[in-house]
């Protein structure tokens, strides 16, 4: 798993790939989009957590590519619907709903709820063709806005507020949001893995 190796970043989802790339790109890894691969599968995330379905879409990826993929599963869990949306949180209200579709049926269910604490969760698979894969999770903790506010991000974010701050997640710049966020936190932790295996490997070469 040399350091000259390209990772296959294992989403079909725009948003999160801009993210991923830009997150990534201050640090050493080679990445490549799955459109420059050629790979466009996708995934059924059948997984119990965010780990779980993670690691199914890094395996897929890297058994149809024969690259080392990174993929990510991440969400929103809010404490007063017992953690709902979790795992399922591109598929709430039934599914197929645009995210601010996801942020008004999210909205809708916390009308008069006082308790709004939530947080994001990410977490980070990497997958190797020998078949090794490791895990890595970030979180942003926060809370659910009272109305959706901003237009920047995606998913979520216009009615999620991270500790701390007065503007929503959507409010925020693109630097300043993957500063904070939980698939922010989940790469850099990745990333510092990634860089002490690179080292190790080079140690002992
Ligand atoms: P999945 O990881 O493909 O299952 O999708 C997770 C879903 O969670 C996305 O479709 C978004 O609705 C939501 N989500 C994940 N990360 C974020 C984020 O950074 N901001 C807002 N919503 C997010």
């Amino acid at each position: 798993m040399g350091s000259q190796m390209k990772y296959i970043i294992a989403t079909n989802n725009a948003d999160k790939l801009r993210e991923m790339t830009d997150i990534l790109s201050k640090h050493a890894i080679d990445i490549i989009s799955p459109a420059e691969a050629g790979y466009a599968d996708d995934v059924d995330e059948t997984g119990e957590t965010f780990c779980d379905n993670a690691r199914l879409k890094a395996v897929a990826a890297c058994k149809a590519t024969g690259m080392p993929a990174i993929a990510d599963d991440s969400g929103l869990v809010v404490e007063a619907l017992g953690g709902a949306p979790g795992v399922r949180s591109k598929r709430f209200g039934g599914g197929g709903l645009s995210g601010s579709e996801l942020c008004g049926y999210l909205l809708k269910l916390m009308e008069g709820v006082e308790q709004r604490d939530a947080k994001f969760v990410c977490a980070v698979v990497c997958a190797y063709p020998g078949g090794e894969t490791f895990s890595v999770t970030g979180e942003c903790i926060g809370s659910i806005a009272l109305a959706p506010r901003g237009r920047g991000g995606f998913g979520y974010d216009p009615v999620f507020i991270a500790s701390g701050m007065d503007k929503t997640m959507a409010e925020l710049t693109q630097d300043e949001k993957n500063a904070i966020s939980h698939r922010g936190a989940a790469l850099r932790e990745f990333a510092a893995v990634f860089e002490r295996r690179a080292k190790l490997q080079e140690e002992t070469l």
